[in-house]
């Protein structure tokens, strides 16, 4: 029997997120420059995308650049972006074929040539309905929830709001996120062991799952193990074991 046939696939995760990470170290571990660690990661994401389209998972949402990664050497920054460029229009017509759509969340300060790519390719998937596919791009949780409290305190200020009526869900409705359910899942590839200022709201009941495989060599059963390990896992939400098996 093979991974895939393992999985129940009336317990499927709604939402998987994933730490994209390793690309770096593989290229090292090959005598050879960064980039080509991150030339190498779009197999992974394509085949990630397309396991979980295939299985049923709803919603995919891939952590791609950090608000911190701005900060690497100029040289790795411009390969990232043109590597994204160049990625978008390439598999534009797969996610199409696949009925993918493709959404961004981050700050948006990203280069225009960048922008415009992504922008089309989100109104050129639009309609897609079997899955979304959303890239965390020049993203931070700490931006997404300052932005949220700033939003909070301008309706207050405005009227629109009372200190009163804030509560989790005014919380939810504003962050970049607010149009999926929180992921159940959270895969982090590469042996780190942190978040990374990924999700921290959204992750709050997440089961998490973190792998040694690098992001490069990250294929379809490496997907369908953290699948597996997230069905074998008690979900209690705070209860007790009793009260689940209910
Ligand atoms: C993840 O791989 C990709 C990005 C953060 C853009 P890294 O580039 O972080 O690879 P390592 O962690 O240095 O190996
Ligand atoms: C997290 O990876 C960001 C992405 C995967 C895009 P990093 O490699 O940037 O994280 P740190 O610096 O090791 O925490
Ligand atoms: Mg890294």
């Amino acid at each position: 029997m093979s991974l895939k046939d393992e999985i129940k696939l009336d317990r499927l995760p709604r939402h998987v997120a994933i730490i994209m990470d390793g690309n770096g170290r593989w290229a090292k571990q090959k005598g050879n420059v960064r980039l080509f660690g991150h030339k190498n990661g779009v197999k992974a994401v394509r085949e990630v995308t397309e396991a979980a389209a295939e299985l049923g998972v709803p919603y995919v949402t891939l952590y791609a650049f950090s608000t911190e990664n701005w900060n690497r050497p100029k040289a790795e920054v411009e390969g990232l972006m043109s590597l994204l460029v160049s990625t978008i229009a390439d598999e534009t017509p797969t996610l199409i074929k696949n009925n993918i759509s493709l959404r961004v969340i981050g700050n948006q300060s990203l280069p225009p040539q960048v922008k415009a790519k992504l922008d089309e390719c989100i109104s050129n998937t639009a309609h897609c309905s079997r899955m979304t596919l959303t890239l965390a791009l020049s993203y931070s949780s700490r931006w997404e929830l300052t932005n949220v409290a700033q939003q909070i305190a301008s309706e207050i200020k405005n009227g629109k709001l009372t200190p009163e009526e804030v509560d989790e869900n005014t919380i939810q409705e504003r962050l970049a996120t607010s149009y999926m359910p929180d992921p159940e899942l959270l895969i982090r590839t590469s042996g780190e062991y942190r978040i990374s200022n990924f999700l921290l709201w959204q992750i709050a009941y997440s089961e998490l799952y973190f792998t040694p495989t690098l992001w490069p060599d990250f294929r379809k059963d490496d997907f369908y193990k953290a699948i597996l390990d997230f069905q074998s896992r008690e979900r209690r939400f705070g209860m007790t074991s009793e009260q689940i098996q209910q």
